[in-house]
C-alpha cells in the first residue's frame, strides 16, 4: 500500500474511521466530520486486500466503511474490534460479502445502504431488458463496424414485449419495482417467485389492470407461482433480484435454463453467482435467439470463458446502481451509519422510509444496521 494512496480529512477528529475507497458527493464526508472523525480514505482504484485493510485499520479505528469487492470476514472484524471498532458499514445493500455472524460475535454493528438502489437499479434492470430484446449492442457495432447499406426488412429482428408475461424471481424491493416498470410501461403480465407473497405487488397492479380496463385496454395479471421452474417456463422475460446465500447459488443452472422459452431474455442485476455462468455461456451458444441482460458475474472482475464473445448477451460492469443520485445516496447511508452509531444514536426502524436521512435534517439515528436485534441496539426513539 503506498501511503499516496490514502487521502486524511480532519486529522484532528477524535474518532478515526476509514473508508476503503473514495465515494461519490460530499455529504457523507461532513457527516464524519461532524461526528468528530479524522477520515482516511483510500484513493486507489484497485481492490483493498485484507492485509491492506488491516494495516489502515492499525492500532486505533473506530469505524469502517467497505466495499463489496472486500471480504470482510472474522479476521477483519477481529483487528477492527482490536482496534477499539464500533462499527462497520457496507457500501452496497448487499452483503453476501461481510459474515455478519462475525461482525456480531465481535459486537460489531453492520449497516447497509438500502432504499437509495431501488430505482436506479430497477431501470437498469429495463435497460437491459431492452437492450437484449432489441439487439442494441450489436446494432450500435454494426453502425460503427461501418457495415450498414441501408434498411432491410430482416435487419436485427428482436422481441416484443408489450402485453408478454415478465418472470421476477426475488420479489423484494428492486424486484417488485422492476416488475411495476414493466407492468406499467409496457402492460405486461407478472408471474413472480418468491418466498413470500408480495401483498402490495398484487394490489396495485390488481387496481392498475382495473385502471386498464376501464379504458377500454385489456387487463393485466400479476400472479406468484409455486416453483422457480414454473416462473422460468411461464416467462418471455425473467428478470433475478434475490439476494445471495447458499440457496441462490447457482439458481439459475443448465437444467432450469433448459425450462425456458427458446427465445426468452434472462436479466441479472443481483449477485453473479445467482447463475451458473458456464451453463449460461453454453446454453446461449446453443440457442442463438435467447438473450441475456448481465450486470453481475460469476467471478468478478472476470467473465467465464466465451461469454464475451456471445453476441445474444449484453454485458454491462456492475453498474446497476450507477446513477450520481444513488452512489451519492449510499455514500450518505454509509456515514450515516457509522456516525449515529458512533454518536450513540438509536437505529431507524426497517419498515421506515430511508429518505430523511438524505434531507437537510436527517433524523439522529443510525439509518440501517443489519444485526441491530441480535445485538440489542436501541431502536430510533423519534
Ligand atoms: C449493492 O449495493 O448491493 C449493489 O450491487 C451495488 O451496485
Amino acid at each position: 500500500m503506498a501511503a499516496s494512496d490514502w487521502k486524511t480529512h480532519n486529522p484532528s477528529g477524535v474518532k478515526r474511521v476509514i473508508v476503503t475507497k473514495e465515494l461519490p458527493g460530499a455529504r457523507w464526508l461532513e457527516i464524519l466530520m461532524a461526528a468528530d472523525c479524522r477520515v482516511d480514505v483510500n484513493m486507489s482504484n484497485d481492490v483493498t486486500g485484507a492485509e491492506e485493510i488491516k494495516e489502515l485499520i492499525g492500532a486505533g479505528c473506530d469505524g469502517a466503511i467497505g466495499q463489496l469487492t472486500e471480504t470482510w470476514g472474522d479476521e477483519l472484524f477481529s483487528a477492527l474490534r482490536k482496534a477499539g471498532g464500533k462499527v462497520f458499514s457496507a457500501y452496497a445493500v448487499g452483503y453476501n460479502n461481510v459474515d455478519v455472524s462475525s461482525a456480531t460475535k465481535h459486537g460489531v454493528p453492520v449497516g447497509n445502504t438500502p432504499g437509495v438502489l431501488t430505482e436506479t437499479t430497477a431501470e437498469m434492470a429495463v435497460a437491459l431488458t431492452f437492450a437484449a430484446a432489441r439487439r442494441i449492442v450489436e446494432a450500435d457495432d454494426f453502425m460503427r463496424s461501418g457495415k450498414y447499406q441501408g434498411w432491410l426488412p430482416g435487419l436485427f429482428l428482436g422481441e416484443l414485449l408489450s402485453g408478454k408475461t415478465v418472470g421476477v424471481i426475488g420479489c423484494g424491493r428492486i424486484g417488485s419495482t422492476y416488475a411495476k416498470m414493466m407492468a406499467e410501461g409496457f402492460k405486461t403480465n407478472i408471474v413472480y417467485f418468491d418466498k413470500y407473497p408480495n401483498e402490495e405487488l398484487e394490489k396495485y397492479l390488481a387496481d392498475y389492470s382495473k385502471l386498464l380496463e376501464s379504458h377500454g385496454k385489456a387487463p393485466i395479471t400479476c400472479r406468484r407461482l409455486d416453483t422457480v421452474e414454473e416462473t422460468l417456463s411461464a416467462a418471455d422475460v425473467v428478470s433475478l433480484h434475490p439476494i445471495l446465500d447458499d440457496t441462490t447459488f447457482h439458481l439459475i443452472n443448465k437444467e432450469r435454463l433448459a425450462t425456458m422459452k427458446k427465445n426468452a431474455i434472462l436479466v441479472n442485476t443481483s449477485r453473479g453467482p445467482v447463475i451458473d455462468e458456464q451453463a449460461l455461456v453454453a446454453h446461449c451458444r446453443e440457442n442463438p435467439d435467447f438473450r441475456a441482460g448481465l450486470d453481475v458475474f460469476e467471478d468478478e472482475p472476470e467473465m467465464k470463458p466465451g461469454l464475451k464473445d456471445l453476441p445474444n448477451v449484453v454485458i454491462v460492469p456492475h453498474i446497476a446502481s450507477a446513477t450520481r443520485w444513488t452512489r451519492e445516496g449510499m455514500a450518505i447511508l454509509a456515514a450515516s451509519n457509522v456516525a449515529g452509531i458512533l454518536n450513540g444514536y438509536g437505529v431507524w426502524p426497517e419498515s421506515k422510509d430511508i429518505s430523511p436521512f438524505l434531507g437537510d435534517n436527517p433524523p439522529k439515528a443510525a439509518p440501517s444496521i443489519v444485526n441491530a436485534g441480535e445485538l440489542g441496539l436501541e431502536p430510533y426513539a423519534g
